[in-house]
């Protein structure tokens, strides 16, 4: 019911009234063999997980809380750029749907007036050289109408940006299909310039003036792109370019 055109992702949508986490649900499935392209979306999380062990606010009803079983054929190493490419998708979808500008803050939150719309979790199950699966987790906040004080400022909703409320099966249908036309792109080439301009063009980052931390020391500079391999360029003060690579650090507008 969700009106889908799409070959793989999305091919079979299981929907749950409440789960604790649907990457946690997804793992399970996928451990018991859920094909490629299985979605798995539920109206509530109790334990929505984010990045860096945080939780993830999921109330019920007001938010798109999913994730994606994906198989690709691809090393390991370039599972990372996924996320990428779905996070791409994602902002690429409330564009279309909403007219918020939204973007993508490096390496893969989406933002709307400076506030976080979206989180994107990957979870990998992977041997050496092969990927037994990838879960792609996906929070967007949609017709929530207030968040705790302590996210006030970081957080916010397509509702409260937009002062309307929004259909959230449509947007997951666009989503996934703007997935799945970046997938089919990713699994295709091992080039990833075309995806990483876009990627680019819709990245807030770009050109501004960022603080690096997390590594031995922080590193304030200016951005100057992502690469290929999905690695944020930073110009320092000395006018060197520094290679950041997300998971290690945390990188902040100033
Ligand atoms: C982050 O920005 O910290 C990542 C947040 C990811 C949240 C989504 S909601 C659907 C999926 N299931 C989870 O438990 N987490 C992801």
């Amino acid at each position: 019911h969700y009106n889908l055109n799409t070959e793989i992702i999305g091919n079979k949508i299981i929907n749950f009234d409440k789960l604790d986490s649907t990457n946690q649900q997804a793992k399970k499935l996928a451990l018991e063999g859920a094909s490629n392209g299985t979605v798995v979306i539920a109206e509530e999380q109790t334990a929505g997980k984010g990045r860096r062990g945080k939780m993830w606010v999921s109330p019920p009803g007001t938010g798109i809380w999913m994730s994606a079983i994906l198989r690709p054929s691809v090393m390991p190493e370039n599972a990372s750029m996924l996320t990428l490419v779905a996070g791409l998708a994602v902002c690429k979808a409330v564009r279309e749907i909403t007219n918020l500008e939204a973007s993508i803050k490096w390496p893969n939150d989406i933002v709307v007036n400076g506030k976080k719309i979206c989180g994107l979790l990957t979870e990998m199950n992977s041997e050496i050289d092969f990927i037994n699966f990838v879960v792609v987790g996906i929070g967007i906040n949609v017709n929530i109408e207030k968040f705790p004080p302590e996210l006030d400022n970081i957080a916010t909703s397509l509702m409260i940006e937009g002062n309307q409320s929004y259909q959230r099966k449509k947007l997951v249908k666009r989503t996934l299909e703007i997935f799945e036309d970046y997938y089919k792109k990713y699994l295709a080439t091992e080039d990833l310039t075309k995806i990483i301009e876009e990627y680019n063009e819709h990245c807030i980052n770009i050109g501004r003036k960022v603080r690096v931390t997390g590594r031995k020391q922080d590193i304030t500079g200016n951005v100057k792109c992502v690469t290929n391999k999905g690695e944020l360029i930073v110009t320092d003060q000395q006018g060197e370019d520094i290679v950041v690579t997300s998971g290690e650090v945390s990188v902040r507008g100033i």
